[in-house]
């Protein structure tokens, strides 16, 4: 069975990561999250004063350099989980504070820059699928399968309070819309890398589809393309 590159994109809270990691599980593809590696850079400049480090680009490129990204299996864990310079960040990334200040960390240039010349490194070699904003247009353009996925954004906003939520993060409705929407217009209008559909990508609007429909959905579309696969 030939071995592709998978790229799934789309808006924040949509669903891609729950898509990419069964379709991984399915394939035994490996999976790599790429809004994990701008989360982490993220928490590392939180830590350091992120204000200060954003102020300059020279602080900016010679802070990555003491950034190491890697995703690890974790015992009883299914997927791998991002970690920082050695330390499994996987759980403090999903934070609001992180969460409020990820957009504007991965339209910096340098950053941009870094992350996917490490994405390309980890990706390479085929049985892979990537999810993230600029997978199918900058990291991979020429994965054999490329989709956009979309939804209804009250729907997002819903699925990402009840995700939180269930992870014990104390939020409100209100607030959640407030970051999401802030994130879609910061993902959508930055110079560096927008998040856009590549021409060939498959659009999946998963408003009202379940987790196994849209699974399906992206199995069907691989086989359409190679029934051997
Ligand atoms: O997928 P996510 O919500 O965990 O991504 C976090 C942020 O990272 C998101 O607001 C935009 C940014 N991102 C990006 O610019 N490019 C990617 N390939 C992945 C994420």
């Amino acid at each position: 069975m030939k071995k592709i590159t998978i790229a799934v994109d789309g808006y924040s809270s949509c669903g891609k990561s729950t898509l990419a990691k069964a379709l991984a599980k399915k394939l035994g593809y490996k999976y790599i999250d790429t809004g994990a590696m701008y989360r982490a850079v993220t928490l590392y400049l939180l830590r350091l004063g992120a204000e200060k480090i954003l102020a300059s680009a020279s602080l900016i490129a010679s802070t990555l350099r003491d950034i190491d990204l890697s995703f690890r299996m974790t015992p009883g864990k299914e997927t791998s989980e991002i970690h920082l310079n050695g330390e499994n960040v996987e759980k403090e990334i999903r934070s609001m504070p992180v969460a409020a200040l990820v957009s504007r960390v991965s339209a910096v240039k340098e950053v941009r820059k870094r992350m996917v010349e490490l994405q390309k490194e980890m990706g390479k070699g085929k049985g892979v699928i990537l999810d993230g904003r600029d997978i199918g247009t900058v990291v991979f353009p020429d994965a054999e399968l490329k989709l956009f996925m979309t939804a209804d954004p009250e729907i997002r906003v819903r699925r990402r309070f009840n995700e939180l939520k269930a992870k014990g993060i104390n939020i409100t409705v209100d607030e959640v819309r407030t970051n999401v929407s802030a994130r879609d217009y910061e993902d959508t209008h930055r110079e560096e890398s927008p998040l856009l559909k590549a021409p060939d990508a498959v659009v999946l609007d998963n408003s009202f589809l379940s987790e196994e429909q849209q699974l399906e959905f992206a199995v069907r579309l691989l086989e359409n393309q190679d029934p051997d696969r």
